[in-house]
């Protein structure tokens, strides 16, 4: 049996990572598991979304995967530096979120948007420092963008009037690039780049982990697959709203059927 590439999120946001990574791969298959029934992480403790993470990589590792991409940036942070899961490479995307943004930025002064988890936990600013101990982070919560993702209101007067609300700091401070670290943002991109200017760089996960896939096919820890390939979305909980998002999600990419699992 061909083996796929499994990616998960909490929820749906993470299908705009699979979307990048299905249009740069068309040869891969993959499998994602959706944990909407648990939605959101970016308000659960560190401990509660480990616990989350660690059944879903047994999940995905009973597809028969060859390799693991944690797209939630909330699950990210708790599993950061840890590189394989049970022989399996696993992604996050906080480290290729950190470089890609410190190649590209000039004046290496970074900001940093995500869920309060993430914001927390400071995974971001520390892996930058890390990194570049020059560099300057600022990092804002965002907390009501993925409630505002899931509803579909997006392009509207009432996100742009939040977004005012917490971009307001990386305004003042003219910073010019901008980690987006969380699945559900790159949906609200125009929403965005109104606020902070159309000059402001902004990093998404789905770019940055095409490449380091790309990376890992060419040091041959993970092989490439040839010919038809399938795209599977497993989620934990479905309603007639959340499959109607995950195919305008996808979009043009056509979905077959969502799957629902019980983990
Ligand atoms: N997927 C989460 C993240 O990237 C956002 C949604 C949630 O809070 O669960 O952090």
């Amino acid at each position: 049996m061909k083996k796929s590439i499994g990616i998960f999120d909490s929820g749906l946001g993470g299908l705009t990572v699979l979307k990048e990574l299905a249009k740069k791969f068309p040869d891969e298959s993959f499998c994602y598991l959706g944990d909407i029934a648990r939605l959101p992480y970016g308000n659960k403790s560190p401990e509660t979304i480990r616990r989350y993470g660690l059944q879903i990589l047994e999940f995905l590792k009973e597809q028969n995967v060859k390799a693991l991409i944690i797209a939630c940036n909330s699950a990210s942070t708790v599993f950061l530096g840890e590189n394989e899961y049970e022989g399996i490479p696993l992604l996050n995307v906080i480290e290729p979120g950190s470089a890609a943004a410190l190649q590209i930025s000039v004046d290496k002064k970074i900001g940093v948007i995500g869920t309060s988890a993430t914001i927390r936990s400071h995974a971001y600013q520390e892996t930058l420092q890390k990194m570049d101990p020059g560099v300057t982070v600022i990092e804002q919560a965002c907390p009501l963008f993925v409630p505002l993702v899931e509803e579909g209101v997006v392009n509207d007067v009432i996100t742009e009037m939040i977004a005012e609300k917490y971009l307001k700091e990386m305004k003042k401070q003219k910073v010019e690039t901008v980690i987006l670290g969380c699945t559900h943002y790159p949906v609200l991109r125009t929403d965005l780049l109104k606020v902070l200017g159309g000059h402001v760089k902004l990093v998404e996960s789905g770019e940055v982990l095409s490449e380091q896939l790309e990376y890992l096919f060419q040091l041959g820890k993970i092989e490439k697959s040839h010919g038809p390939r399938q795209i599977r979305v497993c989620i934990t909980d479905i309603t007639d709203h959340f499959e109607k998002l995950a195919r305008e999600l996808m979009a043009p990419e056509t979905l077959g059927i969502l799957e629902k699992v019980v983990l």
